[in-house]
């Protein structure tokens, strides 16, 4: 029973909020029209004059081309736009009926970031390029291209135009690596379902010293080319790594609304030292949009919109269905965010890490993830194994939804804090080598997947297992993987203990937390709470 059912607070509230509004309004079209008060309205409250009126629309100028340019850019990174822009018009050929450099206007694009190289036979669709001249790399400098290809183990001949910056001529290249990123084990090879493919070009003799703006496939080196990718090449903003990136494959929450839980992963991240964090963003709820873009404006946070290729679906909501109900789809298409992610920063970080957003790798006696590699992991691993590995590997465990006890010792973390709330694990860990995530070298791994690398510079993948004294996986899950379902119970969900681990970030982490979600509205301050 409360008093305040018996003031009308609200109606009056609304009551002022209309006339306010109505008033506004009123005075907007006076003053714009040049009008008074009786000339258009004979009661001001119930007549409206179209005729007078200015609708409150977005007036800022268009765009120059340039700027124009510039945002097209940022949106896709894969479009040599700048460059098409500074040599347009200008003679850019090898001859007058050979290899002229494509308009953006000629290409074949797919679902806005894919390119098409079509033959009679097979398609390709080409997602990005990026220059490699790491260290390992036997044939640097090299150009690496990304994309799906709906034939297996293609072998045809394709070639590379490459287009240097002030050159009007391009320079021709065979593709001489078609690297499959998948296991034939793996399964699905119907034809047309899209196989991952990571192609090579070597820079010839001449140009080794440049790096390439921009590069079309084709199938005869003198084709008028329908592809024209940008070729990536980020190299550090202070010309020094920094020390850890972490990965996100295309989200796909459109109407699960895990924003709060994503609040809770990127902060806790951010304590345990990764520097930034990749995403790439299928579809997903409003309010994970408004939590990513309130960390991509703080500089912590990169999201790059994906589609899938081809004529899978992308329209919201069937999107979801298709990937739920085709697993091995889902996976292949999933290597592309995963290896693109590791091009665009082979340069810039030390290590990369490949996460979902229910796992967090956590550290057991040191605070963060730079005291765990260089005072532990590495001198660990450089005793045992002699060298630097492509590989860190960490045990996956599974903290389960149900697994949550309701003890007074919880009375002082939020409900909103989902893994500080759930700290009861299985005992066992899934078994060695299986679901483990990685610190990946950059400097060693070629291609990634997203438990392990798939292929490695320098001959076989070298990996340390990381004890489970010194870190693991901590895995959020409602159940098991399904893999593991039949076994869960037994193996897993029945034999479990408490693992508080994560409440040394306890603090610091509610009230980042907290911090965040006020400033973003979670919280309604007029209902209280
Ligand atoms: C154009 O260039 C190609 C490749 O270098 C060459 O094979 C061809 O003969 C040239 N054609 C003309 C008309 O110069
Ligand atoms: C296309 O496939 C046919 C039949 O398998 C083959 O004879 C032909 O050489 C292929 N063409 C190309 C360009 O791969
Ligand atoms: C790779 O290329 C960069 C320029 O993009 C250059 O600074 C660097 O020295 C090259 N590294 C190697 C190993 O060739
Ligand atoms: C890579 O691994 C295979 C299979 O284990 C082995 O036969 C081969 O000798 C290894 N190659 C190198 C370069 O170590
Ligand atoms: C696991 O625990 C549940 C509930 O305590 C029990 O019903 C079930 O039989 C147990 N399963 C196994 C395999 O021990
Ligand atoms: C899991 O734990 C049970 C005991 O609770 C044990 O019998 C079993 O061998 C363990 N399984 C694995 C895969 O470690
Ligand atoms: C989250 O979404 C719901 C449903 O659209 C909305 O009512 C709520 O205001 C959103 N939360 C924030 C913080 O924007």
């Amino acid at each position: 029973m409360s008093l305040v059912r018996w003031c009308p607070t609200r109606a009056i509230h609304r009551g002022l909020y209309l006339i306010v509004l109505w008033s506004s309004l009123c005075y907007l079209i006076f003053r714009f029209s040049g009008q008074d008060d009786t000339a258009s309205f004979v009661n001001s409250n119930t007549k409206f004059v179209p005729l007078e009126a200015e609708p409150l629309i977005d007036r800022k100028p268009t765009p120059s081309e340039l700027d124009l340019a510039n945002q097209i850019q940022k949106n896709v990174p894969n479009l040599p736009i700048i460059y098409w822009q500074k040599y347009r018009g200008k003679l850019m050929k090898m001859n007058r009926t050979c290899a002229k450099f494509p308009s953006l206007y000629d290409i074949n694009y797919n679902n806005m970031y894919w390119q098409i190289l079509k033959s009679s036979n097979w398609s390709f669709y080409l997602y990005g390029a990026y220059y490699d001249n790491r260290t390992l790399v036997a044939m640097k400098p090299v150009i690496r291209i990304l994309g799906m290809n709906d034939r297996l183990d293609q072998k045809v001949k394709i070639y590379c135009q490459l287009w240097f910056e002030g050159h009007t001529q391009p320079v021709f290249s065979q593709v001489f690596e078609y690297n499959l990123m998948w296991y034939k084990r793996w399964g699905d090879y119907t034809k047309g379902t899209f196989k991952p493919y990571m192609i090579a070009c070597q820079i010839p003799p001449g140009y080794k010293h440049l790096v390439p703006e921009s590069v079309s496939l084709v199938e005869k080196p003198c084709d008028m080319a329908k592809t024209n990718l940008r070729v990536i090449n980020n190299r550090p903003e202070h010309g020094k790594k920094e020390d850890f990136a972490v990965c996100v494959k295309g989200l796909d929450f459109l109407h699960d609304d895990l924003s709060v839980r994503l609040v809770e992963w990127l902060e806790l991240l951010f304590l345990v030292g990764a520097n930034k964090v990749f995403f790439y963003q299928l579809e997903v709820h409003h309010n994970i949009s408004k939590v990513l873009n309130y960390y991509q404006n703080q500089g912590k946070v990169e999201v790059t919109p994906i589609t899938l290729p081809g004529e899978q679906p992308n329209i919201p909501g069937l999107l979801h269905m298709y990937l739920k109900s085709k697993l091995t789809n889902k996976r292949l298409n999933e290597l592309i965010p995963y290896n693109d992610c590791l091009y665009k920063n082979i340069y810039r970080y030390k290590y990369i890490v490949l996460l979902d957003t229910d796992e967090i790798i956590m550290p057991k006696g040191v605070m963060n993830w730079k005291e765990l590699m260089d005072t532990v992991i590495i001198p660990k691993a450089l005793q045992t194994k002699k060298t630097l590995q492509a590989s860190y590997n960490v045990r996956n465990v599974y903290f389960m939804d149900n697994m949550k006890y309701s003890q007074d010792w919880y009375i002082k973390i939020p409900n909103y804090m989902h893994m500080l709330q759930h700290v009861s694990r299985s005992v066992n860990y899934t078994k060695p080598r299986q679901y483990v995530k990685c610190f990946h070298d950059p400097e060693q791994v070629l291609t990634l997947h997203n438990h392990f690398p798939l292929s490695c510079l320098g001959g076989n993948c070298t990996t340390y297992d990381i004890e489970t004294a010194d870190a693991h996986l901590q895995h959020y899950r409602t159940d098991c993987v399904k893999t593991l379902k039949r076994s869960c119970d037994k193996e897993f969900r029945n034999n479990t203990i408490i693992d508080t681990t994560i409440w040394k970030y306890r603090d610091l982490l509610i009230s980042q937390v907290t911090k965040v979600l006020v400033r973003l509205d979670f919280f309604n301050p007029r209902r209280g709470n």
